[in-house]
């Protein structure tokens, strides 16, 4: 049986396959049937003249998800999508498949979430689910080459580290536990033990809101360092998110082609320096006191809202004028043509226009921005805006930050974070930073915080014996795959998301 992603290596040869059905087309004494078997898509033909009136009316039979072995030749096409078509001499249906209820035109997105399990197979749930494997991979590969070793951390957890509100109850043999919102109290540990370590697990937050990059279960892979100050940590998380963008970009083109992402962004990364920037600088960014390439902030979202603005009228002009060629009266197949001109025009204006109301909200939550909060998604936004490449923030008031974080000896109102905001709107993939080694400082932040202090002693511990600095991050998977893949909402970046309002399927 050959996989489809490798008819490359059958060209001219006659091969068997199976898979299943997802499109079926047909023509006079033809049957193009859209094969697909998790290794790729490939368009087989059945034609009537070569495997009799028995076969082709088996074929003509298939309906979408239908499973089937095929037997045929393999013959190159430059034009199809994996280079390679079948030209089918036999056909076996294995599972039929009545009323498919998922269908190749637009469903809402309940529909889609609630038939998840189905959902999957389509082509564009099916080049995430391997973008995602492939940074998985490329994750695993770059901290095993740079010498840390894997380790994990416990799900069931006796006490919050990532503040009270977010907290997933749990009961653990009578006894209250809670789901695991990091791994990095643990992940400490064990550096020093290990060294240089990182855990690649499940975490949990809930989050009683529906954004688009909120979910309440999602990975995590964090780091840890012993000897590692925020300085050595930035440059670790530097050349780790060149090294697994470049990855996906090198090994992910077909999929990334589906998903129609343009990938300039990722061709700067390779090259440029990410800008670091205190949480001072940022916050003058946001609100229009600093300059970035001669220009601040404000005057940069008001061009692009002029900018916008031209393109709507330019797209409405285009419209009308080939809706009065349409009215004249053109020929059936200029005029479908034409017709889907109009969609993507009409298309394209609504998310300018989304984007339009946007501007002015985001200019207005920077220009208000209040010295010593957390960036909201908006302030996020405007940062991103003025750089092509990941921004790294470091050194944040303490007060915005998890207990854990180390004061700035020179000045103790801020901590050594970091959190690294994506371009394009992405916002934050990563937070992390050097973790408080004073004894003292951590006992005061541990009650400020109000933590129960029995559930830290072990914690303690690392301070009391041998304490070295430290410093780590936390990478969010499915950000960090909405991102690579350009995908509007975090949702359909893991297989069967959860997050508030969706426990099923
Ligand atoms: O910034 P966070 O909360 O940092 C930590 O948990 C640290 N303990 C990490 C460390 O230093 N070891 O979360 C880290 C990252 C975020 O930058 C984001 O990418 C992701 O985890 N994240 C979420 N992703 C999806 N849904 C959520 N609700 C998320 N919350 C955080
Ligand atoms: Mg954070």
């Amino acid at each position: 049986m050959i996989q489809i992603k490798d008819f490359k290596d059958y060209e001219g040869q006659n091969i068997q396959t199976q898979g299943w059905v997802t499109n079926r087309r047909s023509s006079k004494g033809l049957e193009f049937l859209i094969l697909r078997d998790g290794s790729g898509f490939a368009q087989c033909i059945v034609n009537l003249e070569d495997v009799g009136e028995e076969i082709f009316a088996k074929a003509s039979k298939l309906t979408q998800e239908s499973s089937v072995k095929l037997t045929g030749k393999v013959v190159k096409d430059e034009r199809q999508i994996g280079g390679y078509e079948l030209h089918v001499s036999d056909l076996e249906l294995i599972g039929t498949s009545v009323d498919y209820p998922v269908s190749n035109k637009e469903h809402g997105i309940e529909f889609l979430m609630d038939h998840r399990h189905l959902w999957l197979r389509s082509r564009r749930q099916w080049a995430i689910l391997k973008i995602r494997n492939r940074l998985i991979f490329a994750i695993n590969n770059f901290f095993q080459k740079e010498g840390f070793v894997q380790t994990d951390s416990p799900i069931f957890t006796p006490n919050a580290a990532e503040g009270s509100t977010t907290l997933f109850a749990s009961n653990f043999y009578d006894e209250p536990a809670y789901l695991a919102q990091t791994g990095q109290l643990y992940g400490e540990a064990m550096a020093m033990a290990m060294g240089k370590i990182y855990t690649f697990g499940p975490t949990f937050r809930a989050e009683k809101s529906k954004t688009r990059r909120h979910l309440s279960e999602f990975w995590m892979i964090e780091p840890e360092m012993a000897f590692h100050d925020n300085d050595m940590n930035m440059d670790v998380i530097e050349s780790f998110i060149k090294y697994i963008t470049g990855d996906v970009l090198e090994n992910c083109k077909t999929e990334l082609e589906m998903l129609e992402r343009d990938t300039t962004v990722f061709k700067k990364i390779a090259t440029e320096k990410f800008p670091r920037l205190t949480y001072d600088e940022a916050v003058d960014i946001i609100k229009g006191k600093k300059k970035v390439n001669g220009k601040t902030s404000i005057e940069v979202l008001e061009a692009d809202l002029n900018d916008i603005k031209l393109q709507i009228e330019a797209n409405k002009k285009e419209i009308s004028e080939k809706e009065k060629i349409i009215a004249g009266g053109v020929k059936k197949g200029k005029r479908n043509f034409l017709q889907n001109r109009i969609d993507t025009l009409k298309n394209e204006i609504r998310k300018l226009e989304i984007k339009a109301g946007n501007i002015p909200k985001w200019i207005d939550s920077a220009a208000n921005f209040e010295y010593g909060n957390d960036f909201g998604g908006s302030d996020e936004t405007v940062i991103t805006r003025m750089f092509d490449v990941p921004v790294m923030v470091y050194n944040w008031p303490h007060q915005i930050k998890a207990f854990y974080m180390k004061r700035d000896a020179e000045n103790p109102e801020l901590a050594k974070g970091v959190d690294v905001l994506a371009p394009e709107g992405y916002g934050e993939i990563v937070g992390g930073g050097e973790r408080e080694t004073d004894l003292n400082l951590l006992l005061e932040k541990i009650e400020e915080h109000k933590l129960p202090m029995k559930e830290f002693e072990w914690y303690l511990d690392l301070r009391r014996y041998g304490s070295v600095p430290h410093a780590g991050f936390g990478l969010g998977l499915e950000r960090t795959v909405a991102w690579i893949c350009g995908t509007q909402h975090i949702r359909e970046t893991i297989p069967f998301p959860r997050y508030y309002g969706r426990l099923r399927p």
